[in-house]
């Protein structure tokens, strides 16, 4: 079994299902699937290079799931598979399953993805910096069945409203605005979810936590399931109903965002707490790590 969560010492089995209380549960028979689902995928680039080994993960709808890990462990990776990226940089899901609504959409192209109602949102906000916000904008309502319309565009600058003002080319935005764009051209698309890698990335701490606020107030206001990608953990599990720890392509550790928060490793390894007597710590962190494994 390659998923270490079954056997974490935290104990948290499947409690980032269950725990954010929705009723997408595990109850036989009525009960609504979670918004997405990732089932014991294995991911390969280029044919050779195998990336994720074994990973599953839970989207209960309405809410907010962190993935957390160190660079490199594969939360971006996770997010192309469920949003078809992948296959851009000749990467394949080779086993499992991921299901949005409880329909496979393992491998589909990414347009049909984003047609169902996913989009992502990529590490290093990709906005196109020779067109102009409004022009970005549209781009991100092109997925959609109808065009967008002043609804949509006031929506976006509900949340933004700093980018109303901007009228010159997007590349003349600061990084927090820049940001703030990428968020909004997902919005556009009226997404059931969002796949958002690194939104603090680049960004002040002032402006992470103006980011934070408004992705949580997306979440609550428009029910938007977003499964967040952090390397900030902090952040991402103040706004987080619960969460992931990805380690070498594995699912090392999950539990309820409070659960994370106490866990001794996460406080450790991905908080900041506890930097005395490093040597020693170290060595006692690495046996007790080896048993996340
Ligand atoms: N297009 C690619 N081709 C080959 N290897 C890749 C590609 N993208 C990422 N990787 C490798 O996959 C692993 C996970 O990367 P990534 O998913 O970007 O991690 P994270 O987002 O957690 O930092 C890394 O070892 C990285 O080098
Ligand atoms: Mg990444």
């Amino acid at each position: 079994m390659s998923n270490g969560a079954d056997t974490a010492a935290a104990g948290t089995g499947t409690a980032a299902g269950s725990a954010a209380g929705t009723a997408a549960g595990t109850a036989a028979g009525a009960a609504a699937p979670p918004c997405l689902e990732v089932e014991n995928i294995e991911v390969v680039y280029n044919d050779v290079v195998l990336v994720l080994q074994g990973v599953s993960l839970t989207v209960p709808r309405g809410s907010i799931v962190a993935l957390l890990g160190a660079n490199g462990a594969g939360k971006s990776t996770t997010l192309k598979a469920v949003s078809g990226l992948l296959a851009t940089e000749d990467g394949a899901v080779t086993r499992g399953a991921i299901r949005l609504d409880g329909d496979a959409i393992t491998s589909l192209p990414p347009d049909r993805i984003v047609a169902r109602g996913v989009f992502q949102v990529m590490e290093g906000r990709r906005i196109i910096e020779d067109m102009t916000v409004t022009e970005n904008l549209r781009m991100g309502g092109y997925s959609r069945p109808r065009d967008p319309g002043a609804d949509e565009y006031d929506m976006v600058y509900g949340y933004f409203p700093r980018l109303k003002e901007r009228r010159g080319l997007a590349g003349y935005l600061s990084g927090g605005e820049q940001q703030m764009l990428a968020i909004g051209r997902a919005l556009m698309a009226r997404p059931k979810l969002i796949l958002l890698d690194e939104p603090s990335m680049g960004l002040s701490p002032l402006l992470v936590d103006e980011v934070f606020e408004i992705i949580a107030r997306i979440n609550r206001e428009q029910g938007i399931s977003i499964l967040l990608v952090e390397q900030n953990s902090r952040m991402a599990l103040k706004v987080a109903r619960s969460g992931y720890i990805m380690e070498n392509g594995k699912v090392v550790l999950e539990g309820t965002s409070d659960e994370l928060r106490d866990n001794e490793d996460v406080r450790e390894f991905y908080l900041g707490q506890g930097d005395a007597e490093r040597s020693f710590r170290n060595l006692k962190s690495y046996r007790r790590r080896k048993r996340w494994l």
